[in-house]
């Protein structure tokens, strides 16, 4: 058994190279005011595949830019594991894809390494980190790193609620001993049930009760904070730097990290401190009736939302990881990871010293499932983070039209037959070449 830190040590972000813009352009089409997704969801634009992208394509530049940076060839990675909510094949395993892609711009190739494909809606990319730490936990990686790919589509049916929350981009991390970024930890939580709010039974876009989803979302976090807190031990707000939520959209962040903060803060010198100004937590035993304490709850949760004390707190560890996802919407399995980031490159930018402290990081799938655990802070987290060039990335986006959007949803719609010409001029990069004769997906390098 290996007794080294395992954990991530470096990670890089390929985002679809189109970009909708929700208050200027997906707003008034709809006929909306622009703060239903600037304030009240919390979006400012989402990222779009180009029609030569999909989720092998964004997931290969991704990964080819990971090992590049670090100086790594195949022969360096013993596992690839790829988590998607969006695959096309219920056989073959994106990874293997992936794993092609990249044997076109490396002499060596990856017939060593084990691959799979890991599907739990939004959850799976943290199921993989997990699969990827105890492969080298176990001491059966060789000495090999893990490559791990979230990657998704975010679409959703044109008209659907979460239209506006779409996205599309792919995550790519380094799984390894010694690593630079962050330590991960064997203490976890679960909350995991039967649930229907949102599921694809082998269709391409959800069927999704979206404010029923928001509600399993919140149940099934608390449910995993308390099975992490029976693990850790009881939690306490100063006790991480950063809480990287998923993030469907920044507003249902905002919801689950006020319940957060209200569990971790009772009975602390937190709850002291709030008080006088907005009384103490209620407690279930002072009420005969269920119904009068929670109304006496969210009166004081909505009180709690407006003070300093609180504001002060989620400024300063959960706002930084809402700011990528402003401007590229849900990533699906990579969500969570992309909120990782966020915070630590916001957190570095501000040149705060982050080495040694923890993360509490929250995960979500639909149908459903929460978990929460804590990865530590370290000492290399800084440079490994600034190397990401993501907020460039961002920033040159070709900026879609009302009508392009619509052509493009509809290029990336598996029912309509379209022919739709790129916006955009691939260079560089992994671009999908048509189908080959068993019907699978074809890829070149350009
Ligand atoms: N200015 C400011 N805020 C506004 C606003 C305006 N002009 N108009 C609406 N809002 C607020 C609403 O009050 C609401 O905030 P609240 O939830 O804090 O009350 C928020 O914007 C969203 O508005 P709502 O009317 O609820 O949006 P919707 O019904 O169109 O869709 C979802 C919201 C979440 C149901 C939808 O985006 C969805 O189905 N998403 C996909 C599923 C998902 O992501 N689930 C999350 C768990 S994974």
């Amino acid at each position: 058994m290996s007794e080294k830190a395992v954990g991530i040590d470096a990670m890089e972000i390929h985002t679809g190279t189109l970009r909708l813009d929700l208050a200027e352009t997906y707003a008034p089409a709809k006929d909306d005011d622009p703060g239903k997704y600037t304030k009240g969801l919390g979006l400012f634009a989402s990222s779009f595949p180009d029609v030569y992208e999909d989720i092998v394509t964004m997931g290969a530049n991704a990964a080819r830019r990971l090992l590049e940076r670090r100086g790594l060839t195949p022969a360096d990675i013993g596992r690839i594991d790829v988590a998607t909510e969006s695959s096309f094949d219920n056989s073959k395993p994106v990874s293997t894809y992936i794993a092609g892609c990249l044997e076109q711009v490396y002499d060596e190739d990856f017939h060593h390494a084990n691959k799979g494909e890991r599907k739990f809606a939004c959850i799976s990319g943290t199921q993989s980190l997990d699969d990827a730490y105890n492969w080298i936990r176990a001491g059966r990686n060789r000495g090999r790193k893990a490559l791990v790919v979230a990657t998704d589509t975010a679409l959703y049916e044109r008209g659907d609620p979460g239209e506006a929350t779409q996205g599309a981009g792919a995550v790519a991390m380094l799984i390894s001993e010694d690593p630079d970024l962050v330590e991960l930890s064997t203490a976890q939580g679960y909350g995991s049930a039967d649930e229907t709010d949102f599921l694809k039974p082998n269709q391409q876009f959800p069927s999704v009760d979206g404010k029923r989803s928001v509600q399993v979302y919140l149940a099934r976090m608390r449910e995993a904070l308390m099975d992490y807190e029976s693990v850790a031990g009881d939690t306490h707000p100063d006790d991480f730097a950063l809480v990287p939520f998923h993030t469907p959209f920044p507003g249902m962040v905002r919801k689950a990290a006020l319940l957060g903060f209200r569990h971790v803060a009772r009975d602390t010198e937190y709850e002291d401190r709030l008080a006088e100004e907005i009384g103490r937590q209620p407690r279930r035993e002072a009420f005969d009736d269920v119904g009068a304490f929670q109304d006496a709850l969210s009166e004081y949760t909505d009180a709690l939302a407006e003070t300093d004390v609180y504001r002060d707190w989620y400024a300063e560890t959960v706002e930084p990881t809402l700011e990528l996802s402003r401007y590229c919407g849900n990533w699906y399995t990579g969500s969570v990871h992309v909120a990782r980031a966020s915070g630590l490159l916001e957190a570095a930018e501000a040149g705060r010293d982050l080495a040694g402290a923890r993360l509490l990081v929250g995960s979500y799938g639909s149908g459903a499932q929460a978990e929460i655990h804590h990865e530590t802070i370290q000492p290399g987290w800084a440079d490994s983070i600034r190397a990401l060039a993501v907020k460039d990335r961002l920033r040159d986006r070709y900026d879609l039209s009302f009508e392009e959007y619509e052509r493009i949803h509809d290029a990336h719609n598996h029912e309509k037959e379209t022919d739709v010409d790129a916006l955009t001029t691939p260079d560089g990069e992994f671009v999908f070449d048509g189908w080959g004769r068993m019907g699978e997906r074809k890829y070149r390098y350009v």
